[in-house]
């Protein structure tokens, strides 16, 4: 992914600064950190990056969809829509907050339907938690038009998303609020960490009190603050915000590169036509850190990742492979929790076990995805060209 290929001396820098002053706590201690503060540096950034009102940097975006849970008062018994592709983590958070996840169909913008939100709707049904999956968007006008038009709450994970847009406006930025992670997999990484995102400003008030203890954060003395809710630690450190500062100034570049990089990939697929592109309803926000097809089947599908990882290309075919779709999700349809979760005690929960969701089999079956690199060279990018274009032909032979 783009961060780590492009880790280096900016990163030092930044942590050295807090390593040189000692508190690697993001809040109080002033005297001692000689005016350097990270994560509230971060914040400012991110939200002007993003166009939001506010930010707030935490643990990881696992905290960070929690985070956007308990802020919008979604709690026990209460329904949220989740879609069956993108990662557990975001319906694990839904589990935690004592609700419930009900599956819905996604479409071949590979997120949420707003025709399958809109057949999911029950009336305990209180939010929709969108995944903008893997880099690029939902069919946003229709799906915040079925929310508004049934009052329900967007909680937006932008988490495979980072530097997307949608007709100008930054995805990330559409949820009343959105979670992004910063762990070692997503396009800015500081290993571990993650944020929140709103335009609310009483959202932001409960996101910095419920993510320490409550704690208001007014005044220079921690232990003299109020704490006006309970709350939880979901902080992060001023380390990671020191690290994830230094990768989100490079993103601009990195989404300028991932652009120029998908395109040249772009027009070897555009060669075969039985190959289709994933539907991006807009284009010009891909962020462009993978490129998704659709094969004609199945079988072609599975011919196609064979033949991509034969050349030694990066493929995933998700509906078989990995953990990103809910087929590989076992944990889920047996329950198997530690702990009694509030949802065994809710009559009529859902059976993950007998989860259907037949339209978006038949699109995962066909879909492939390969990843994109910032730092390829043009020798690269004309060994990748080849190497692609011999693969779509021996899978795509009669
Ligand atoms: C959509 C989505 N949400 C949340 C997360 C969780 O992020 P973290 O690993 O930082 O907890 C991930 C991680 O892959 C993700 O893909």
């Amino acid at each position: 992914m783009a961060g780590t290929e492009l880790f280096g001396q900016e990163e030092r820098k930044e942590v050295m600064d807090v390593l040189e002053t000692g508190v690697l706590f993001r809040y109080n201690h002033d005297a001692q950190r000689n005016g350097i503060f990270k994560a509230k540096i971060f914040e400012q950034e991110f939200g002007t990056y993003l166009g939001a009102k506010h930010t707030h940097f935490c643990a990881s975006g696992t905290a960070a969809d929690s985070l956007a849970l308990a802020c919008c008062g979604i709690g026990y018994g209460d329904e949220v829509i989740v879609p069956p592709y993108g990662f557990i983590a975001p319906i694990e958070a839904v589990l935690l907050a004592g609700a419930i996840p009900v599956f819905a169909e996604i479409d071949e913008t590979l997120c949420l339907s707003p025709e399958g939100i809109e057949k999911a709707i029950t009336p305990r049904t209180k939010a929709v938690l969108l995944i903008q999956v893997f880099g690029s968007m939902a069919k946003m006008d229709e799906l915040v038009a079925v929310c508004n038009k049934h009052n329900l709450i967007l909680v937006e994970d932008a988490a495979p998303a980072l530097g997307g847009s949608y007709k100008g406006k930054m995805l990330g930025n559409f949820g009343k609020m959105s979670a992004f992670s910063f762990d070692y997999y997503k396009i800015i990484t500081a290993g571990e960490g993650g944020a929140i995102a709103t335009n609310d400003d009483e959202m932001y008030d409960r996101a910095h009190k419920y993510s320490d203890h409550g704690h208001d954060h007014i005044g220079e003395v921690r232990g003299a603050e109020q704490h006006p809710i309970l709350g939880y630690n979901y902080r992060g450190s001023e380390l990671g915000a020191a690290v994830v500062l230094a990768q989100l100034r490079k993103l601009p570049y990195m989404i300028e590169k991932q652009k120029k990089h998908q395109h040249i990939l772009k027009q070897v697929l555009l060669e075969f036509p039985e190959v289709k592109l994933r539907l991006v309803p807009d284009v010009d926000g891909d962020s462009a850190t993978f490129l998704s097809f659709f094969l004609p089947d199945n079988e072609k599908a599975i011919r196609t990742f064979e033949a991509f990882q034969k050349e030694g290309l990066s493929a995933s075919y998700w509906y078989r492979n990995n953990f990103h779709y809910h087929r590989q999700w076992g944990h889920l349809k047996e329950m198997k929790s530690i702990f009694n979760l509030p949802l065994m005690k809710i009559n009529n929960a859902p059976d993950y076990g007998k989860m259907e969701v037949p339209e978006s089999d038949a699109i995962m079956q066909r879909l492939m995805m390969t990843q994109i690199m910032v730092n390829w060279s043009e020798e690269d990018l004309t060994m990748l060209t080849t190497k692609m274009r011999l693969a779509l032909k021996i899978a795509l032979k009669k």
